[in-house]
């Protein structure tokens, strides 16, 4: 039995999706599983929250192997986890970390995503940690702004980053969920590009047809965004985010993607393409659209700054 945690999210439900074809049994984890969608596979669905150490000891009752998100900027979900994956007997966890890890940036969320890796090598089981840069779908973010007024508005508007394309990091989780050799190993997982924000705009509204306007946020702007949504200290460690990423931090490529799936990482127009319709109000942008993503029309301001 493997099991799959944040399957109410991006990169859970990818991940089940694809576990699908390899026939084995999978448990979905999730604070609330109404939440997980209907078209999400899986042999069984089980209710746990990382704050609660005797719910995740029953939901890791029988698992051979664990996919692992945590989302929390200080909580210890990942300790708890790990430590009832190891009373469990669990052999096998994947975690899925980020590629700022590796940066030369000490904010406070960088510095908790190098803690739980420590945690994660130091627990008596064998891991993979998977190291993704910014996701392309974080540009749904853009989508509400797009289909009301063909405007995306982000801080930075020409700092480089390489967006990955969360369908491949679930490719490379489920061969680590899956094949011994992937033990004790950690992955870099980059886009096949350097891009902008500026640039995804431009590839946003050639797809759809139309000029889309990309506004530069100023400092302020960001700011009280954020603001609305994250506590002071958060804010401050996205905002420093954003400032290596200006500086050109996140520029670098790499070949883990293609090395470990053999096959080139998906474009962001390759991405785009896929999930058109999120950005479109057109109804022959509305049909035959990729079901293997984030399917909510969602357009919460300001993800693009989660990147990593
Ligand atoms: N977005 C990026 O660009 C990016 C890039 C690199 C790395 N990452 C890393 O990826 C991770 C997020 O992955 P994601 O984007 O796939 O997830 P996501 O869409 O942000 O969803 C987070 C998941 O975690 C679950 N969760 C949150 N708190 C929980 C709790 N207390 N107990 C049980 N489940 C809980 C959520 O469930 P509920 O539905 O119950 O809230 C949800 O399913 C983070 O660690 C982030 O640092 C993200």
């Amino acid at each position: 039995m493997i099991l799959v945690t944040g399957a109410t999210g991006v990169t859970g439900a990818l991940v089940a999706r694809r576990l699908a074809a390899h026939r084995v049994p999978v448990r979905l984890m999730a604070r609330d599983p109404r939440r997980v969608g209907a078209d999400v596979p899986r042999t069984e669905t089980v209710t746990a929250d990382y704050a609660d150490p005797p719910a995740l000891r029953r939901a890791l009752r029988g698992v051979h192997a664990a996919f692992l998100v945590t989302n929390h900027p200080t909580a210890p979900h990942d300790a708890h986890f790990l430590g009832a994956a190891a009373a469990e007997g669990v052999g096998h966890v994947v975690k899925l970390s980020a590629a700022a890890v590796a940066d030369d940036t000490d904010d406070l969320l960088t510095r908790r995503q190098r803690e739980i890796e420590e945690e994660v090598r130091a627990a008596p089981l064998s891991w993979t940690l998977l190291r993704p840069r910014a996701f392309m779908s974080n540009t749904l973010a853009w989508a509400a702004g797009i289909r009301a007024k063909e405007t995306v508005g982000a801080l930075y508007g020409d700092a480089p980053n390489t967006p990955v394309d969360p369908r491949d990091v679930a490719s490379v989780a489920v061969r680590a969920l899956t094949r011994p050799e992937h033990r004790g190993k950690t992955y870099t997982l980059v886009g096949p590009q350097t891009l902008t924000a500026r640039q995804q705009t431009a590839i946003l509204g050639e797809l759809l047809g139309t000029p889309v306007e990309f506004r530069e946020r100023t400092r302020q702007e960001e700011t009280a965004a954020l603001a609305r949504r994250h506590p002071p200290h958060v804010v401050a460690a996205l905002l420093q985010r954003a400032d290596l990423q200006a500086a050109g931090n996140k520029r670098r490529t790499g070949d883990d993607l293609e090395r470990l799936t053999g096959h080139r990482p998906h474009s962001y127009r390759d991405w785009a393409s896929d999930h058109l319709h999120h950005f479109s109000n057109r109804p022959d942008n509305q049909d035959g659209h990729s079901q293997d993503g984030r399917n909510s029309r969602d357009g919460e301001d300001g993800r693009q700054s989660m990147t990593a």
